[in-house]
Formats: C-alpha cells, structure tokens, sequence
C-alpha cells in the first residue's frame, strides 16, 4: 500500500480516479469530450449527441442517437405527484434547492437498484436527462402561479427547454445557441459537483441520490453560482466607467472578481471564448446591451491587473449574459447549469462503478488526545 502524507488543501493536483470522459489542458486552454476537441462538438454536435458520447464512449450512430432522442422525448414528462411536492415549495425558495429536492424526490418512484444491469443504466439516464429540464420549467412556472407546461413533441430538446420555461416557442438561433451551451458545460473532469457524484456512486447507491448530490454541490458561489453573481456584478457596475473603478476597490479589498479565475485554466477558459461569439450572434440579433459592454471592459481591465496570475474570464462570465438574453431568470442559471452537467455526471457514475472502490480518504488530525471529560456543572 502507498501512503500519500502530504496534506493539498482542496485536493489540489492529487488524482482521484483513472477516467478517459473528458481532458483539460489549462496551459493550452484545451478541453475534450472523449478526446473530440470542445470547438468541433459546439460546431458539429447536439448536446444529447454529446450526452451519448460522455456517457457511453462514443459518438451515436443515425440510428442509436434516433433511439436516444426518441427515448428522452418519451421520458419528459413528470409525475404529477412530484409536480404536486414542487406545488408546496416555497416560491422564496432557490430554484437549485427545488431541483435538489426534486432529483432526490425521483428516487421514490424508481427505487429499484440494479446496477450491474446495461438496461437499468440506461433507463436512469434517459429519465434523469429527460426529466431534468422538465423539472427546472416547471418549478418556474409554479412559482409565478402558473401550471407548468407540458413538453412538446415536435420541439428538440433545447427549443422545447425554452417552450416550457418561457410558455413560447423559441427562436431557431436561441435554440441553437442555448444548446450550444448545454453541450460547453456537459462535462469539466473531475470538479467539485462531479467529485461529489463519485464519492455518492461509490457507496453504491442510486442514481437519483448521486445528482442530488451532486446539485447541492453545484450551487456554491465557488462553482456553478458564480454566473448569477457575474450578472449582479455587471448590474451593479451599471456603466462602462464604472468598471476600473469597481476593479481596483475590489482587488483593493482582496475581494475576487466573479468569473474570473480557475483551477486548473491558466488561459482563458476555452467555453468562454466559444460562449462570448454566442453572445455576440444573440445581441447582433436581438439588439445589444450596455452589460456586454461592460463585460468586453471588465475583461480587458482584468487581462490588465490580473493576467500575470493566470487571472482570465471563465465559463460563468459570458454564460450569465447568454442565458439573460435568452430570457432564463437570473436565479436559473445554476439549474440550467446542471441541466447540462447532469450528462457528466452520468458519465461519471457509470465509469465509478465499473471500477468502483468506495472513496475513504484519510485526515491529518489536528486536535488533542486523552482530554478529561467535565461534568457539565463544572463547565465554565
Ligand atoms: N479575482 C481576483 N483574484 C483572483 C480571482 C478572481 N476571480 N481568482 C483567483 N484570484 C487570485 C487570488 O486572489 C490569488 O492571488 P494571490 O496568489 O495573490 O493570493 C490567486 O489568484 C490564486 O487564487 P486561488 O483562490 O488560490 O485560486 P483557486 O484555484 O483556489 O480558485 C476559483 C479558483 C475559481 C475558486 C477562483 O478563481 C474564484 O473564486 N473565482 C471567482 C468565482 C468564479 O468565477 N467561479 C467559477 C469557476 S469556473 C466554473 C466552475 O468551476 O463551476
């Protein structure tokens, strides 16, 4: 046995797994879905093209991604007993919480477990991708009052996405650029939601519970919040002069600049630059805002003051400003977050228990031995 002694905070650079689903090179600003370069899959693929290739290890041919399309299709719809549960949630209440609740909430109607069955894999994955999105629109409308919206079967996945949340049917070129999206955030390696799914799908449990899980995990300003705070950040900014002003009292402060920075990207991020000509094909469209000019200013004020410490836009910074033009309020963005990632995760699963080994990790204790117990009336 190996005995690994050295303490990484955040696990920085320590491996957790063998995995060959994706691959980031963050000195070249290199992503890769199954080793298919991240330009060419937002170019060519569909999200559930890509869903397949993450999950299953290759690209579909006509006739299985037909199948996978039409399963999915067959599986949006949700149970009206969850739809009642989403009924009683606050409408206060954060949307991630109620997908959180929601994704655990599907384990009860199918609980059965039978892991080392293709077929029960497969269906866990066409309910959860299905449902997935269903379930964000859905929780959308009820808060405002409104019935959700069933799914349409002439709409793909996207487009019938934004038919439920907005109650109309989309723009082709909105579709197509919030698919996009989808497919930029599938799949990032091992993260902090993605870590979560695997230490949950080592214990073996279901696949509901892991994307609970991992949702929980997903919500953290750290993590896939950092997109609303980018959009409360350009707001607050208000105005292109603002920006340096705003830059230099927050490095003053030591305070971070929301959608910037990255673990392991020392470049920019390649999404944002594939996110940021989306944006631009949505404002040429559908008319520009003063926030995309605030955010091509912050970007190059932040390239000024912060590109010696690999300081570069992220994913977050131009996805906020995609999803706001395509009118998906600010507080879903996360859940449109993991709308996406829900397809990585599977993935991720699936490869954890083919080689499954629980996850037990050790500690380096920090506190005292041997301490006296005080009776609690001679407690100070
Ligand atoms: N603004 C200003 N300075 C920064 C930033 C930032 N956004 N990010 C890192 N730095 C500085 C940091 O202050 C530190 O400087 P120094 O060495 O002088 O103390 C140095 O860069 C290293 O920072 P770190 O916090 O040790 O880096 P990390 O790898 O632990 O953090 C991060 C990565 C993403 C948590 C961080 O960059 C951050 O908090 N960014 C803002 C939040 C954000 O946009 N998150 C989305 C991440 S991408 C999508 C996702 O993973 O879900």
């Amino acid at each position: 046995m190996t005995s690994v002694c050295e303490y990484r905070a955040g696990l920085e650079g320590v491996p957790v797994t063998q995995s060959s689903i994706s691959f980031v090179d963050g000195q070249k600003g290199i992503l890769e879905y199954r080793g298919i370069p991240i330009e060419e899959l937002a170019a060519k693929s569909t999200f559930l093209e890509s869903t397949y290739l993450l999950i299953w290890g290759k690209l579909p041919n006509r006739q299985e991604l037909e199948e996978f399309k039409r399963d999915i299709q067959n599986h949006r719809r949700i149970k009206y007993r969850i739809r009642d549960m989403m009924k009683c949630f606050p409408e206060s209440g954060h949307p991630m919480d109620a997908l959180q609740a929601s994704a655990a909430a599907l384990g009860l109607f199918y609980s059965r477990r039978d892991l080392d069955n293709p077929v029960y894999i497969r269906d866990a994955v066409v309910r959860l991708v299905a449902k997935i999105p269903t379930m964000v629109a859905a929780f959308q409308l009820m808060r405002k009052g409104n019935d959700p919206v069933q799914p349409r079967d002439d709409l793909d996945y996207s487009a019938n996405f934004l038919y439920m949340l907005n109650e109309r049917e989309p723009d082709p070129l909105a579709a197509r650029v919030f698919d996009v999206s989808l497919n930029l955030h599938a799949e990032h390696t091992i993260n902090a939601s993605t870590f979560s799914a695997m230490v949950t799908a080592s214990t073996l449990t279901d696949p509901y519970a892991i994307i609970a899980s991992a949702v929980g995990t997903l919500g953290g300003p750290l993590h896939g919040g950092a997109n609303e705070e980018v959009i409360d950040m350009l707001e607050q900014i208000g105005s292109v002069e603002n920006v340096r002003p705003y830059l230099e009292d927050r490095l003053e402060r030591k305070a971070k600049i929301m959608g910037f920075g990255h673990r392991v990207y020392k470049v920019k991020d390649p999404r944002a630059t594939i996110l940021q000509n989306l944006a631009e094909q949505l404002f040429e469209k559908f008319g520009r805002d003063k926030y995309y000019d605030i955010a091509i200013e912050m970007e190059r004020a932040v390239e000024e003051k912060l590109s010696h410490k690999g300081i570069y836009p992220n994913v977050d910074f131009y996805s906020g400003l995609v999803y706001r033009k395509l009118g998906i309020p600010t507080d879903l963005f996360t859940p449109v977050f993991a709308i996406a990632r829900v397809a990585g995760w599977l993935a991720h699963w699936k490869e954890q228990i083919e080689q499954n080994r629980i996850f037990r990790p050790t500690q380096i204790y920090t506190g005292e031995h041997q301490v006296t117990y005080i009776p609690i009336e001679e407690r100070e």
